[in-house]
């Protein structure tokens, strides 16, 4: 089983060959990272790194029982009980059920460890893996129109202090 492990940085390698490797697959659902932010990897982790010591950040990877990254799910700009969440899964780990299952996961772990008590988030209106992973998880659309990168797309919300069926906890 995959396990939802905290980012640190003995994930150095794993997490750049995850990047590499999947580059193509996700610049097709969301903007490319760009040759910069390969250049200097470890630069980019250990900034990632500072501001997850500091509170603002939550990261998170998935990984397999080898060691290789299967995906990352992450919790950014944590400030009044809310973060924004954001996730992509392996091109080769695709259409299990990891990510619905694991931003689940993550929405425990969001309120029980780090006292959240909503989740933002945004999808493009053309990104249905990612739309059908917020709604299975319990997010639902705000209403608000968001732009990413020039794409239309909505913003979503989960209230946390309920299941992603709704009941309350
Ligand atoms: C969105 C993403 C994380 C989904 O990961 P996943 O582990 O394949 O998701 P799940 O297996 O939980 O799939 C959720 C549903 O979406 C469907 N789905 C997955 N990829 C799909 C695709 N490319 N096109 C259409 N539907 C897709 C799945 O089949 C599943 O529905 P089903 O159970 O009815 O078959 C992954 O496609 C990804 O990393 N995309 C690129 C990055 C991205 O878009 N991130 C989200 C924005 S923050």
């Amino acid at each position: 089983m995959p396990e939802l492990q905290r980012l640190h940085p003995d994930h150095l390698a794993a997490l750049l060959t995850f990047e590499q490797e999947n580059r193509a697959y996700f610049a097709a659902s969301v903007p490319d990272r760009g040759d910069a932010y390969f250049a200097d990897f470890a630069g980019r982790l250990a900034a990632l790194l500072t501001e997850q010591a500091e509170g603002i950040c939550h990261f998170h990877v998935l990984v397999d029982t080898n060691g290789e990254i299967l995906g990352r799910f992450n919790l950014m700009d944590a400030a009044d009980g809310s973060a924004d969440l954001g996730f992509r899964v392996a091109e080769k780990a695709a259409r299990r059920g990891l990510a619905t299952a694991t931003v689940l996961h993550l929405c425990t772990l969001a309120a029980t460890e780090y006292g959240l008590t909503t989740l933002r988030a945004a999808a493009a209106l053309d990104n249905t893996a990612s739309r059908t992973v917020l709604t299975r998880a319990g997010f639902v659309p705000t209403g608000e129109e968001v732009r990413l990168s020039g794409r239309p797309g909505s913003g979503y919300v989960r209230d946390l202090s309920r299941g992603p069926e709704g009941w309350a906890r």
